[in-house]
């Protein structure tokens, strides 16, 4: 069957992610999570002590850096790796969560996630999901979806998954930070995030996670078929 590419983009926490994995699975594509290159860039910056408003000092950092998913044969997912260390787990952590967004607002930054990106889909047969996928990694994929949902879905999806990991963590912290990188994320200069002309939404706030899988294969079978 032809091979196509799948861009998933859209707010914080609507079930990007979920929803590309099981796409990946049933298609037996690979997924790649772009947002997870940015916090491990992030987590890079703040261990080294990163002056990210210095051209010079993100240059020289990000010369330092090399990224790479690999499959965890356990679970079956793909995890990140900084410089061969997995850091799939730490990088989720709110710490990450709250400077990310301005490390992603980065020209020198995005430069460079961007040429991987690209390069990984090099054959086809992919699904990334991410900020700016559709409108600047893959302006020609074949098949672009833009995910929302309400922001109180949003917020409760998220509060659950931070708070199994850290029982401190508080819904306001949640909901600020969501807010925050919401903000953030649409109007920075560089690729801001926004809606492909050519992508088909997708509001899952009442939808159930199968449902939204279904509905997903059925919009790239038309694409795979037409
Ligand atoms: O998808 P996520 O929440 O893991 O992404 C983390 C941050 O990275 C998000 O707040 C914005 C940024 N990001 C981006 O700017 N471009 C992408 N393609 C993916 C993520």
């Amino acid at each position: 069957m032809k091979k196509i590419i799948i861009t998933i983009d859209g707010w914080s926490s609507c079930g990007k992610s979920t929803l590309a994995k099981q796409l990946a699975k049933a298609l037996h594509y690979v997924y790649v999570d772009s947002g997870a290159m940015y916090r491990a860039i992030t987590l890079y910056f703040l261990r080294n002590n990163v002056d990210w408003k210095n051209d010079k000092s993100v240059k020289d950092a990000l010369a330092d850096i090399e990224l790479h998913f690999a499959t965890n044969e356990a679970t079956g997912q793909t995890e990140i790796y900084m410089n061969d260390e997995n850091v799939e787990y730490l990088i989720r952590d709110l710490i990450i969560a709250e400077k990310v967004s301005e490390v992603a607002a980065i020209k020198e930054v995005r430069v460079f996630a961007v040429a991987q990106q690209r390069k990984m889909g090099e054959k086809k047969g992919i699904v990334m999901d991410g900020r700016d996928i559709g409108t600047v990694v893959f302006p020609g994929a074949e098949l672009k979806i833009f995910m929302t949902a309400d922001n109180a879905v949003r917020v409760e999806r998220r509060f659950k998954e931070l708070y199994a990991k850290n029982p401190n963590i508080t819904i306001e912290e949640v909901k600020n930070n969501l807010e925050m990188r919401d903000y953030i994320d649409s109007h920075r200069e560089v690729s801001p995030l926004r809606q492909a002309e050519d992508a088909i939404v997708l509001d899952n706030s009442n939808l159930t996670i199968d449902e939204q899988l279904q509905q997903a294969l059925s919009w790239v079978k038309d694409v795979v078929e037409k």
